[in-house]
């Protein structure tokens, strides 16, 4: 991968931006990644010559996108390696994918008293519909801490499960500390109690190779605009038996096999839970994006984020007073660390004059600052088309600003 950096580079045209006047660093990519060319091409291109609503319409622009939909939701399929494209469910990203479960898993299995698990290290959008099903059903909240590393204390996770416990809902890696959790034993561990496990991919896709069979989770979600496809798009993987259970989430069009006054009945996976007039056109360039990486291979993309994360916590633990939150042994291409005397917000201003884009503050997981009583941290993340000499320009800035800032 390191050989082909600079023709990768050239796929994607927003690394060539210059920032007050400094090459753009661009270190956010858990926030969101770049986009390719093929993607952008193709979302110009179907808005160019191939637009009109899809499985709706008897004539070619409509049958044309149609097709065109449904291979890029059998894309996502292989991509994950479901069983069938009835598993595979179009959203417009994590958020909404979680809470579609929460929604419908909750009205179809969650009543008063039952409970739930979650983990100290997920974010907002794993935590929050979690709390707003247990507020309508009188349900409760369970949560698996993590030490001081940022690893779960898996060891607890046994005395949180009981016959009360309804699912567990886990992120494969943590947003802000970057670690890659051990989600196959989690999933066995709920197994052999009969609970079902919904796995965050949100940060792990882009940077794992992931195969939902194998994991044997009941749920997976992803975004595409962190898999450089594009905003407002997702997938939620589901184990066929479990949708076909659930309640609808949303209701409209699309979503029905027939509806009168008396009664209405709902269409078959999965189109069951995808109402209304999707995303098609960006569906469609997220799997040109899933080819993409596909092509580039998940297996040199880990190693080659892997070397990148290496050397960059290598050479910040060399900087005085940067502290790494987060020292997972098994972590993913994101570091976040604070500074002794220096508010995160105030390093992140100064990078940004130096062209760096990096994301400070909560990273949306709040719980975790609380976790090491700190308000915020710097998190500089990783894809693979960044370089080692950016991580230098990255490391020099850093010494420079910091003298300036105590
Ligand atoms: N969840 C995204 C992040 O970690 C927005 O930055």
């Amino acid at each position: 991968m390191k050989e082909q950096i600079e023709k990768i580079r050239k796929d994607f045209p927003i690394l060539g931006t210059q920032v007050n006047k400094k090459p753009l660093v661009y270190f956010d990519n858990a926030a969101t990644t770049q986009k390719p060319q093929i993607v952008i091409d193709t979302i110009t291109e179907y808005y160019s010559k191939y637009n009109a609503n899809i499985h709706r319409g008897i004539h070619f622009l409509s049958n044309f996108a149609t097709d065109a939909t449904e291979k890029a939701r059998e894309t996502a399929q292989k991509f994950i390696n479901a069983d069938s494209i009835e598993e595979i469910i179009f959203t417009s990203g994590t958020t909404e994918a979680i809470n579609l479960v929460a929604f419908s898993f909750g009205e179809t299995f969650i009543k008063k008293n039952d409970e739930i698990i979650v983990s100290e290290m997920e974010h907002h959008s794993n935590i929050v519909p979690w709390q707003m099903l247990c507020e309508r059903k009188g349900a409760i909240l369970r949560v698996i801490p993590f030490n001081d590393l940022g690893e779960l204390e898996l060891e607890k996770l046994h005395g949180l499960i009981n016959s009360k416990t309804k699912i567990i809902a886990i992120t494969q890696v943590s947003n802000a500390l970057g670690t890659i959790n051990p989600i196959k034993e989690i999933i066995k561990i709920a197994h052999k109690a009969n609970v079902p496990v919904l796995i965050d991919g949100a940060q792990a896709v882009q940077h794992i190779k992931v195969d939902v069979k194998e994991l044997d989770c009941d749920f997976y979600v992803f975004s595409g605009h962190k898999l450089y496809g594009p905003t407002g798009t997702g997938i939620l993987y589901g184990k066929k038996e479990i949708l076909e259970k659930m309640a609808p989430y949303k209701g409209g069009g699309e979503m029905i096999a027939k509806v009168s006054f008396e009664k209405t009945t709902y269409n078959s996976l999965p189109f069951k839970f995808e109402a209304g007039t999707p995303n098609y056109i960006d569906s469609i360039a997220l799997a040109k994006a899933i080819e993409y990486i596909t092509d580039l291979g998940l297996d040199n993309i880990y190693k080659y984020e892997t070397e990148l994360l290496e050397y960059a916590t290598k050479e910040l633990k060399k900087i005085n007073r940067l502290k790494i939150i987060g020292e997972a042994k098994h972590k993913s291409s994101v570091i976040s660390f604070i500074i002794d005397g220096v508010h995160p917000s105030d390093a992140g201003t100064l990078l940004d004059q130096m062209g760096i884009a990096i994301r400070t503050g909560t990273h949306c997981a709040e719980p975790v600052m609380q976790h090491f009583g700190i308000g915020g941290t710097i998190r500089a993340s990783f894809a693979f088309y960044n370089t080692f000499d950016e991580i230098d320009s990255f490391v020099k800035s850093l010494n420079y600003i910091i003298p300036l800032l105590k």
